[in-house]
């Protein structure tokens, strides 16, 4: 028997009722529908019900369809990996949430959550293959989910982030094949860019990357001080984005990273038969593919309806996409995302 692969055996999403159009938010801040269509892209996005559904329950409800498609049991998961940037809880993660959700937590199978932000999917694809390959685990469940409603600034203050974002999960799982599955992962990283797309406060920085006069800390503080006055009565405690910035980096990593894969495999732009893309801008995505000379049916797009669903945002448009009958035996599929980090990657797999 050749080395073991790995591939995606089952997928489903989840999308909460609550639609929100453009219009919905010009009653709350200065924003309007043309400036956010023409920027973005986006008509409308979802929103979780608040004190009902929460990232935990919205994985629970993708992850029961991924798995039912993949024709497992629940309880025949024996890893599991959460990828959100928001958490029910600071700690512990979500990851020992779900499977408590899942009622799945007889077996004592391994959580593991990661922080990787818009490319937490990716590095969770990327996790799953190492442990597949090794032999080490033979179901493994892969959440992103996203419930950002609940943490942005609907005040003008943060129209800039707030309009982008919307709620949702989408789930996989992954088990060993002998034939192609994932072709090969790449992950990068750099830290430069830390605070410029970046949910700071409240936190246990103390200050110390960006000065602690700008976050209200005073001399010798011990502790205790995870939201300071300033940070409170400032309304310090949301998402910020340099998005040019984010924009002009992501512009360039999306393409390099979608390139480097194609060349580990001895594989073209050409050779693609779809590119899922993360969905953080319309423009980004429509950017790549006239860079990589794509036609539109190679290139899934789904932020017009849902927003920038994070981490969640790839296994939604796989899903979709497989629903729509796009993706068929033997397909050749790259997936890559950008963001906060900045971290980026991308998965380059044979259906
Ligand atoms: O998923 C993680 C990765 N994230 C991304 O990849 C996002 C990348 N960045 C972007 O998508 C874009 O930068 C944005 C959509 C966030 C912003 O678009 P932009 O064309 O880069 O606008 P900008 O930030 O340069 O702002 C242009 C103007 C500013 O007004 P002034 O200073 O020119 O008067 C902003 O205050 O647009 C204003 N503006 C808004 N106006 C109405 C910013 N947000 C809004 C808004 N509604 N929601």
């Amino acid at each position: 028997m050749g080395q073991l692969k790995s591939k995606i055996a089952g997928v489903g999403y989840y999308l909460p009722e609550t639609v929100i159009k453009n219009s919905d938010l010009e009653l709350l801040m200065d924003t309007s529908d043309a400036w956010i269509q023409e920027r973005t892209g986006i008509q409308e996005r979802r929103y979780g019900k608040a004190h009902e559904e929460t990232t935990t329950t919205m994985g629970a409800k993708a992850a029961e369809i991924a798995i039912q498609r993949a024709g497992i049991n629940k309880e025949d998961i024996d890893f599991i990996i959460f990828a959100t940037l928001s958490p029910d809880y600071f700690f512990p993660g979500c990851g020992v949430l779900l499977q408590r959700e899942l009622k799945i937590n007889s077996k004592e199978a391994p959580a593991l959550d990661i922080r990787n932000q818009c490319s937490g999917f990716i590095y969770g694809l990327s996790i799953a293959d190492q442990f597949i390959k090794s032999g080490q685990y033979k179901n493994i469940l892969l959440v992103g989910s996203e419930m950002h409603s609940m943490g942005l600034d609907f005040s003008s203050r943060g129209r800039n982030v707030t309009v982008i974002f919307g709620d949702g999960a989408g789930a996989v799982v992954i088990q060993p094949t002998d034939s192609d599955g994932i072709l090969n992962t790449v992950l990068h990283s750099d830290g430069t860019y830390a605070e410029e797309l970046a949910f700071i406060n409240p936190g246990c920085h103390g200050g110390y990357h960006i000065g602690k006069e700008s976050f209200g800390y005073t001399d010798q503080n011990y502790g205790g001080i995870f939201l300071t006055e300033k940070m409170w009565k400032e309304q310090m405690i949301f998402p910020n984005m340099n998005g040019p910035l984010v924009f002009k980096t992501a512009v360039v990593k999306f393409q390099e990273v979608i390139l480097e894969g194609l060349q580990k495999a001895g594989l073209k732009a050409d050779d693609i038969d779809l590119l899922i893309p993360h969905q953080a801008n319309l423009r980004i995505s429509q950017f790549i593919q006239q860079k990589l000379n794509l036609r539109d049916d190679q290139v899934w797009n789904n932020i017009q309806k849902y927003g920038n669903t994070t981490a969640a945002t790839i296994p939604i448009a796989l899903g979709e996409a497989w629903e729509a009958g796009k993706i068929k035996e033997g397909d050749l599929i790259c997936m890559a995302a950008f963001g906060s980090g900045f971290t980026w990657g991308s998965v380059l797999l044979r259906w």
